[in-house]
């Protein structure tokens, strides 16, 4: 998914009201509909001075993260030393558990022997996360992976190809925050997601996700456990070394870079004497979805709040509630209703359906605000299949716009330039100083990179 953030940046130039002058307008609002856009706008307006006073309380953040344990962004070590030389080869088998999928992949990794996305070949099964799996307990959790590894391993006959004596590589994408002691092992910190399975907080999630494998007897051997941004950084690293930073702006949201050992002021010197006979260097997984928890800088608008309440972790991720995929669907969710509860729109409608929480997801957004259907049949239709909604003209004039609103969509790479004082040319999207390239499978990908640079570091390759 592409940047997005949640607040205005600048009235001059950011507006949604001077916005909307670029786009089509499907109706007039009548006037109660525009005081409270105007009243939403406000609430969700951020000036350019606040914005770079929530960078500098980022950075401030990030520091602490290095310099001491148990800070608001964690800043965790992970054991990746290198980037890919692009040289790396071989088949690998991923899991890759993020917040709304569960995906297994078999990646064969080709080396310099091809070029660009020749370079690696990828067959993967996808499986959608079942609700109250996310609600349940560690072994619902497991016995899920590990059945659908199963399935997929059996299906693909690689359970006659791989023996106990010479398995099949593993490698474990878990997107949450985890402490890791060493590159097979992560310690989850806390859930993330809206997910509260219990029984694995604390735990750590390679043993019991290998105990699983043990019991079903499958001749498959845990190499690594990477988060999701770590991935990303090094399966572009691959196709590009000038490759810097890796960020997920999905369900959730976070980064990863590689860092000096140096700057890690928190390192444990046993870590260190180990990480420094590697490399000076380790990758860094900040999770900065939870900057700002206690609340100094970033503003909080009545529906983040909500949202906050009602989450299985309050307190708890305040950057990426207000952000992320998951939560932006929601917060339109209850602008739209708060609205309807007023009467204002949707009179005399079944709002059952937006009554229930998280029934939107961001996708519903991003089509709704790049609708260019006629008459945004494609809007209409999506109120109507999802919400049992049949939106008049104002109604989708109005969602257009509070969709504008949350989204940021057309306002981030200006965000960027403002922050980082680029010119009004390098403003427009594309065309800063910082290339974004988007890496299709990172996670899967990068995560059998990672288990090929181990299995080489090991003499296994
Ligand atoms: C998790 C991160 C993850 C991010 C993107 C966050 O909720 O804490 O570990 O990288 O989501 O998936």
């Amino acid at each position: 998914m592409a940047s997005s953030a949640q607040q205005h940046v600048n009235e001059e130039s950011y507006s949604s009201r001077q916005q909307r002058s670029e786009l089509e307008n499907m109706a007039d609002l009548p006037s109660e509909l525009e005081k409270e856009l105007d009243r939403l706008d406000e609430e969700f307006w951020i000036s350019g001075d606040k914005l770079k006073q929530i960078v500098k309380r980022f950075r401030e953040e990030l520091d602490e993260g290095l310099a001491k344990h148990h800070q608001n962004i964690a800043m965790h070590q992970t054991w990746v030393h290198h980037l890919p030389s692009g040289n790396e080869r071989g088949t690998f088998l991923t899991l890759d558990l993020g917040g709304t999928n569960l995906r297994v992949c078999e990646i064969t990794l080709h080396g310099h022997e091809k070029k660009g996305k020749e370079k690696t070949e990828l067959d993967q099964k996808q499986y959608r996360l079942p609700e109250e799996l996310k609600k349940g307990d560690a072994d619902g959790l497991w016995n899920f992976i590990a059945e659908e590894l199963e399935d997929f391993v059996k299906n693909k006959g690689l359970d006659k190809q791989y023996t106990k004596e010479k398995p099949m590589p593993l490698g474990f994408t878990f997107s949450y925050p985890a402490t890791q002691a060493r590159i097979d092992h992560a310690v989850l910190k806390t859930w993330t997601k809206g997910f509260d399975i219990s029984g694995v907080e604390d735990h750590d999630v390679a043993q019991q996700l290998r105990e699983k494998i043990e019991e079903r007897n499958l001749p498959i051997e845990l190499i690594c456990v990477i988060n999701d941004t770590v991935g990303a950084m090094i399966a572009s690293a691959y196709n590009d070394p000038k490759t810097i930073i890796g960020a997920i702006f999905g369900t959730g949201c976070n980064a990863a870079y590689m860092a000096n050992l140096s700057s890690i002021g928190k390192m444990k010197e046993p870590d260190r004497r180990t990480a420094s006979a590697q490399s000076d260097k380790m990758a860094i997984n900040c999770e900065y979805g939870a900057f700002d928890n206690a609340h100094r800088v970033l503003p909080w608008t009545q529906y983040d709040k909500q949202i906050d309440a009602e989450s299985p972790r309050p307190g708890e991720q305040a950057f990426e509630k207000l952000s992320a995929g998951l939560y932006l669907g929601e917060i339109y969710r209850l602008i739209v209703l708060e609205l309807a509860d007023q009467g204002l729109v949707f009179k005399d409608q079944d709002i059952s359906k937006l009554r229930k929480s998280y029934s939107i997801d961001t996708g519903f957004l991003s089509q709704v605000e790049d609708d260019d259907s006629s008459f945004f049949t494609k809007s209409r239709s999506l109120f109507r299949d999802l919400l049992n909604l049949s939106p008049s003209d104002v109604e989708i004039e109005l969602s257009r716009r509070i969709a504008e609103l949350i989204a940021f969509k057309r306002r981030w790479a200006k965000a960027l330039g403002e922050i980082l004082g680029w010119s009004d040319e390098e403003k427009r999207e594309g065309e800063g100083p910082i290339k974004i390239t988007s890496a299709e499978d990172g996670s899967g990908i990068g995560c059998a990179i990672i288990a090929a640079m181990e299995l080489d570091r090991l003499g296994k390759a």
